[in-house]
C-alpha cells in the first residue's frame, strides 16, 4: 500500500490539474479556498462546532478557522494560516506535515494582516463560506457551471481520499465493537453512545454526523437522534456511526438482536446482510444506481418473502407492487466523502446535466452511472413503520403482507446494513468489511 505522502502527492497533482483545467475553460486567474469561522448560536455567544468548508478540506488538510488557501493557475498554492495571539481559546500553531510542502505556508496573527494579503487577487474565484465577503475584498464568486465541474471533480475519489475513508473506517469500527458489546450486556442507548466515543476515543462533535443508536422499535426512525438513558436490556439495536479522518467521513450502521428478538428477526438480520454482500459483490462499473436500488429491492422482497411477511407474491411482483418500497423507504446509498451525503450524485456529466430520472425509484440520492473512483455507501434496510405501513391494512392491493407477524415485530424496529464502497477498479472494495466483518 502506497504511504499517506504518496498518496497526497498523488491527491495534490490530480488537484493541479483541476485548477489548470477550470482556469482555462473559465479565464480565471486562479481559485481562493475558505475554510470559514465559527458561528454562534442565535443570539448567543456559545459558538456551534467549528467544521472547515469542504472544498478548504478537498485541498488542504489544515484543521482551523479563518484559514485561506491561494491557488493561481501554473502556481504553488500559498496557505495562509491563521494563529491569532489569544489568551480565551488554543491555536494550533502550524505543524508540518504530509502534505504541507506542497504549500507556501504564511501563518499570521492578526487577523488585518490577514486581510490584507488577500488584497491584489484580480481575477480569482472564491470557494467556500461568506462569500459576500471575500466578494467585497474584489474575488469574484464561482457560476452554477463551475460549481458543477467542481462537484464533479469531488465525485472522483483519489486513492488519497479513499484511504482517509479507511481510516475513518478503523477509528469507527473500534466504537462499533465496544457499541455491540454494551447492548449484549443490556445497555441503554446514552451508555451504547458513550462507548461508542469511548472506544473510537473521539468526541462527539468530531463525528461526521449525529449517531443513530437506536434501541428496539426507534430502530425504525431513519435519523433517530436522541440517546435514552431509561430503556435497557432490549431486543434490538440499530447502530448508525461513523467517525472522521482528515475531513473525511466514514458511514456504517450495522443491526444485532438479543435474544429477546423473535428468532424470525434474528434470521432476517442474516439474510439482509447476505443480500447486502451479494448487492456489493455484483457492483460493477456501468451499472446505473437505479439498477443497483432495483436489485436491493429485489433482496429485500426476497427476505420479506422467505421470512414469512408476504405471502404468496414472487419476488419481482413485490417491488413493481409498491411492497418493497413501503419496508424501505430510502435509497441504496449515496455518495460519501468530505460530506456524508456527499455532492456530484445528481449530475451525469461535468457541466451539471440533471441525471436521468430513474421513474421506478423517484426519491434517489444518486442517479449517476458508476464508474471508477466512486465512493459510496451500500445500505438496504427493512423497517417496520407504522406511518407507512398500517394505511395499507386491509387494502386489496397489499394482500401479501401477513398481518399477524407484521404485528408480532413492529418493537423490533427495523433492520439496516451499511458498509462503504470504494470502486478502485472495475469491481466494488468494501472498505467497511476488513474492519467490521
Ligand atoms: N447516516 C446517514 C445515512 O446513512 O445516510
Ligand atoms: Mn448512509
Ligand atoms: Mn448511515
Amino acid at each position: 500500500m502506497l504511504s499517506i505522502e504518496t498518496c497526497y502527492k498523488n491527491h495534490f497533482l490530480k488537484l493541479k490539474g483541476h485548477i489548470e483545467e477550470l482556469c482555462g475553460q473559465f479565464a480565471s486567474k486562479g481559485f481562493v479556498f475558505g475554510a470559514g469561522k465559527p458561528v454562534p448560536y442565535f443570539q448567543d455567544d456559545q459558538m456551534t462546532p467549528f467544521r472547515s468548508a469542504p472544498y478548504f478540506r478537498y485541498i488542504c488538510p489544515a484543521l482551523g478557522a479563518y484559514h485561506v488557501v491561494v491557488w493561481g493557475a501554473g502556481q504553488k498554492p500559498i496557505l495562509l494560516y491563521f494563529k491569532p495571539e489569544d489568551f480565551w481559546e488554543d491555536h494550533t500553531p502550524f505543524q508540518k506535515s504530509y502534505w504541507s510542502e506542497h504549500f507556501i505556508v504564511e501563518q499570521y496573527a492578526e487577523f488585518a494582516k490577514l486581510n490584507e494579503r488577500l488584497t491584489g487577487f484580480q481575477g480569482y474565484h472564491y470557494l467556500g463560506p461568506d462569500e459576500k465577503e471575500f466578494e467585497e475584498r474584489g474575488f469574484l464568486s464561482c457560476e452554477e457551471k463551475m460549481m458543477s465541474w467542481w462537484a464533479w471533480f469531488r465525485s472522483f475519489k483519489s486513492e488519497y481520499e479513499a484511504l482517509c475513508v479507511k481510516k475513518a473506517t478503523e477509528i469507527a469500527a473500534r466504537g462499533h465493537r465496544a457499541a455491540y458489546d454494551v447492548f449484549r450486556s443490556g445497555g441503554s442507548e446514552l451508555d451504547i453512545h458513550l462507548a461508542y466515543l469511548e472506544a473510537a476515543r473521539v468526541v462527539e462533535s468530531e463525528l461526521p454526523y449525529r449517531s443513530i443508536i437506536g434501541l428496539g422499535e426507534k430502530a425504525s426512525v431513519l435519523h433517530y437522534g436522541e440517546k435514552r438513558d431509561h430503556v435497557q436490556n432490549e431486543r434490538v439495536l440499530l447502530i448508525d456511526c461513523g467517525a472522521s479522518y482528515q475531513g473525511y467521513a466514514s458511514d456504517i450502521t450495522r443491526t444485532y438482536a438479543s435474544r429477546m428478538a423473535p428468532s424470525v428477526f434474528d434470521s432476517m438480520i442474516s439474510a439482509l446482510n447476505k443480500e447486502q454482500l451479494e448487492l456489493i459483490e455484483s457492483t460493477k462499473v456501468g451499472m446505473t444506481f437505479g439498477d443497483l436500488t432495483y436489485e436491493s429491492h429485489l433482496g429485500v422482497a426476497r427476505v420479506l418473502i422467505n421470512h414469512g411477511l408476504l405471502k404468496g407474491i414472487d419476488p419481482d411482483v413485490a417491488v413493481s407492487e409498491g411492497y418493497t418500497a413501503k419496508f424501505y423507504p430510502h435509497g441504496v446509498g449515496h455518495m460519501l466523502g468530505l460530506l456524508v451525503h456527499d455532492v456530484g450524485g445528481m449530475q451525469k456529466d461535468r457541466d451539471g446535466t440533471p441525471c436521468d430520472k430513474d421513474p421506478r425509484f423517484p426519491k434517489m440520492r444518486t442517479l449517476r452511472t458508476i464508474e471508477k473512483g466512486q465512493l459510496f455507501t451500500v445500505e438496504p434496510g427493512i423497517y417496520f413503520i407504522p406511518m407507512l405501513l398500517e394505511p395499507l391494512r386491509g387494502k386489496k392491493e397489499f394482500q401479501a403482507i401477513h398481518w399477524p407477524l407484521l404485528d408480532s415485530l413492529w418493537p423490533c424496529g427495523g433492520i439496516r446494513i451499511e458498509d462503504n464502497i470504494y470502486m478502485s477498479g472495475e469491481k466494488a472494495e468494501n472498505l467497511t468489511r476488513p474492519c467490521l466483518p
